[in-house]
């Protein structure tokens, strides 16, 4: 092993997606310096297709602290959801129920602009890096070795880390289990993932209940599409013809009365549910941020907003614990984003559940789950629950 001269910084982020960036671009804005490593190159992050709809405060996040406006003028504002189900649609307003909307805005793109602002900015970011390992967690200088996209290694000697670093965390491993609570919930059924380059089949998304599953029907552009349905987790997607796929997603959106409009097939994935929360989501000098302290079910689209929600609570906590030498913020970090954490779990489980169509249904179940539909899309105190749910809970801090 070469021998390399340990650099230092205030932070050291493992993972340079859309938390570990903003985290950085956040502390870089309070002066703070940090270094991002991340194992896949910009390109493997770039082309990683992941949910779609940010809530108003994650839009907020990225244009007020100057990420970029770009979200208001290539994304698309939606101002309500419909839920499908025994025959039809019914919308909910999120304007008139809860004063919010929602922005259509990937998070390819989310990721892309916090890459080009930490460009911009001087940020210090390594991607396509090598053999990382954490080290020295509850000392006074935590480390993240590496080997560099060239072959190089390096040692960075910080004051505090950050695990940014996804659902299968490396971070998160080095937590000792007597140290940590895992809480887990695994769900029988999985979404299969289509883009598809075809105009919108609805302005807005369609959450679809039916007897034959759910499907969710969300846009990217004027030509192009994304679509779910749900599937059998162990599916493989070389099984799924065009013409199977769109059979699945005409039988489910036709059992409302919608049809979609079809065209080529240029992405099919199965991504996997689960939900998972790490508590405390800090020990010792290191926090946890995004998927590598939670993960969420897809539906209702929390994941990144949680994420982003996280790193903004961290960074200030972490602006405190820098300037203090003090570990005691992280603890702070824990206490303020848990919450958050929690409302989104239950909010994605809800949705989750409500949702899809369970393997082992009895038809009392299945009566029941119309019957809560109904009471969701039936009353104002239903509806606005989802609403204001939907879109980040506006107000709250
Ligand atoms: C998406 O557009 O990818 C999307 C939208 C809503 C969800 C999940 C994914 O609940």
């Amino acid at each position: 092993m070469p021998t390399c001269t340990p650099e230092r910084t205030q932070v050291g982020i493992v993972g340079a997606g859309p938390a570990g960036l903003m985290l950085s671009h956040l502390l870089g804005r309070a002066g703070i310096e940090s270094i991002v490593i991340d194992l896949r190159s910009r390109d493997e992050i770039e082309h990683t297709h992941r949910a779609g709809i940010l809530e108003q405060g994650s839009v907020d996040l990225l244009v007020d602290r100057g990420v970029s406006d770009r979200v208001h003028r290539d994304g698309y504002r939606h101002n309500g959801i419909e839920l499908a189900f025994g025959g039809s649609g019914h919308r909910i307003d999120f304007q008139g129920l809860a004063g919010a909307s929602t922005q259509l805005y990937p998070q390819t793109d989310v990721f892309i602009d916090l890459a080009n602002a930490r460009e911009r900015d001087g940020g210090d970011v390594r991607f396509a890096v090598t053999d990382v390992s954490v080290d020295g967690l509850t000392s006074d200088s935590p480390t993240i070795r590496f080997t560099d996209s060239n072959g190089a290694a390096h040692e960075i000697r910080a004051d505090f880390l950050v695990g940014a670093d996804g659902s299968r965390s490396l971070c998160r491993h080095q937590v000792p289990e007597a140290e940590c609570t895992q809480y887990f919930r695994e769900y029988p059924f999985a979404w299969f993932g289509i883009l598809t380059e075809a105009p919108p089949s609805a302005p807005e998304l369609i959450y679809n209940h039916s007897p034959y599953g759910f499907a969710l029907i969300s846009q990217r552009t004027s030509k192009l599409q994304r679509m779910y349905f749900q599937c059998d987790p162990g599916e493989n997607v070389d099984d799924w013809s065009d013409d199977r796929i769109w059979d699945q997603l005409q039988t489910r959106l036709g059992a409302n009365g919608y049809t979609l409009k079809e065209g080529p097939i240029t992405s099919k994935t199965v991504l996997p549910f689960r939900s998972f929360v790490q508590e405390p989501m800090h020990h010792g000098r290191m926090a946890l941020a995004g998927d590598a302290a939670h993960t969420v079910p897809p539906t209702g689209a929390k994941g990144l907003n949680l994420a982003l929600a996280d790193v903004r609570v961290l960074a200030e906590e972490l602006e405190r614990a820098v300037r203090s030498h003090d570990a005691a913020p992280l603890a702070t970090y824990t206490q303020r984003a848990v919450a958050r954490v929690w409302k989104s779990q239950h909010f994605s489980y809800w949705m989750t559940t409500m949702l899809h169509t369970l393997p082992d249904a009895s038809p009392f179940d299945t009566r029941r789950q119309e019957g809560e539909l109904a009471s969701v899309t039936g009353s104002v105190a239903g509806s606005t629950y989802l609403a204001e749910a939907y879109t980040g809970w506006p107000g709250s801090k």
